[in-house]
């Protein structure tokens, strides 16, 4: 069966594309632990045109290794069957005037068609909130989604539901920490053991610490899981990424890189105390690490723009337990108009499986809008990557 943009799932739900000839990576080649250093060389006024229509990648027939110990929920061996997809909301298809200065904005050729069922989706931070309900639709869809938990007790949970009531194209990583580059190393382990290719990365993981947190690598919490996870997670998952023509990243950000909720308006980075080392406040903390995830995508999307599909998005306020640490009375009140979850998860699965016009794209659910200023600063993008990088070793 072929399916709309040619890929057609071989008896294992992996696929391959019809004559395609591999572009860049050879077909046989196993995922190997990925920097962003090879392709990191575009400079965004250099971005190279979109790939022609109809280069493909041709996935290759092997799946990867063994799992990784520790490795608990493997997806079914048996085909993933391919579902007529429901979740598809076009988004706009027309290049939006969010477009940062300087992105590449030639779009590539497969991003304006929706994912085919069968396809493989990674979701990180898929057993609370917005992600689970977002693993829930991709999976309801026919998508094999892959994700990880950190909290067993969530982890055993989405398992439960998953074995009885949910569906079973979903595998889990086992207890899996996002918020060290070892961790996303890690985890990306997990994914090359289940699948051979993937078609969507959802950077959706996030924290809201009251308090000052520091990782195993010496790096703050909100940092670590809303800057440097994606960066690690995309780089080391780039091998199979490249496997799909025109793969998506989606950043799930959120309007608090522009106003925080301590009234912090259009925060810049302070590269001077990236870890907030000086009177740690917790929603300047936040902010800015959503700010640092925004310049990482628009610098992404430079820098890969010819072979990733690259955007991010505000889900909008949304009812999780995203202020799980905070007084309860103080969350709710602040939840009182908030979304559901189920309502929240639309968009977000839309920019990564449904049709797109847009790269290096900020939204706010389904509206391409404007960032912040600083948000466009590419110095400041080009400095910070240089930086993570040294970071995540
Ligand atoms: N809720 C809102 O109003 C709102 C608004 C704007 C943006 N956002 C963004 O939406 C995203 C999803 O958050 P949510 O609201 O759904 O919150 P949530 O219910 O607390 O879910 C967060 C998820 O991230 C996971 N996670 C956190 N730290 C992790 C780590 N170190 N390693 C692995 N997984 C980790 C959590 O895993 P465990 O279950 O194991 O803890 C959980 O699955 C976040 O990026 C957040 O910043 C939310």
């Amino acid at each position: 069966m072929t399916l709309r943009n040619g890929w057609t799932p071989d008896s294992n739900g992996h696929g391959s594309r019809d004559g395609a000839a591999a572009e860049r990576h050879s077909e046989t080649t196993p995922p190997q632990p990925a920097t962003f250093a090879p392709l990191g060389t575009t400079s965004p006024t250099e971005a190279a045109p979109a790939l022609p229509a109809g280069a493909g990648i041709a996935l290759p027939a092997e799946a990867a290794a063994s799992l990784p110990a520790g490795a608990a929920t493997a997806l079914p061996t048996a085909a993933t069957p391919a579902l007529p997809t429901a979740a598809a909301t076009a988004l706009p298809t027309e290049a939006t005037p969010a477009l940062p200065a300087g992105a590449a904005t030639a779009l590539l050729a497969g991003a304006g068609i929706a994912l085919p069922a069968g396809a493989t989706v990674v979701v990180t931070g898929g057993t609370s909130g917005l992600g689970r309900e977002v693993v829930r639709r991709l999976a309801g869809d026919g998508y094999r989604v892959i994700t990880v938990g950190r909290d067993p007790t969530r982890v055993e949970a989405l398992r439960i539901q998953r074995g009885t009531a949910g569906p079973h194209n979903v595998a889990i990583a086992a207890v899996g920490d996002l918020s060290t580059a070892a961790g996303c190393r890690s985890f990306a382990e997990f994914v090359a053991a289940q699948t051979d290719h993937v078609a969507a990365l959802i950077n959706n993981a996030g924290v809201m610490s009251p308090r000052r947190v520091e990782t195993a690598d010496g790096l703050e919490l909100n940092f670590a899981v809303h800057h440097l996870a994606p960066f690690v997670l995309t780089s080391a998952l780039l091998p199979l990424l490249r496997r799909f023509p025109a793969a998506r990243v989606v950043n799930v950000n959120s309007a608090g890189h522009q106003t925080s909720l301590g009234g912090h308006h259009n925060p810049t980075l302070d590269f001077d105390d990236l870890q907030s080392r000086r009177g740690y406040d917790p929603f300047l903390a936040y902010s800015r690490s959503k700010l640092a995830n925004l310049l990482f995508t628009y610098e992404l999307a430079r820098r890969h723009g010819t072979e990733l599909v690259v955007n991010a998005l505000h889900p909008g306020v949304v009812r999780t337990d995203l202020g799980r640490q905070w007084p309860r009375l103080q969350v709710a009140a602040m939840q009182v108009f908030a979304l559901s979850p189920a309502r929240a998860a639309g968009p977000v699965a839309s920019l990564a499986i449904g049709p797109v016009g847009t790269q290096g794209a900020y939204y706010d659910r389904s509206t391409p809008v404007r960032s912040s200023p600083p948000s466009y600063d590419r110095n400041a993008a080009s400095h910070l990557w240089q930086l993570t990088e040294a970071l995540s070793g």
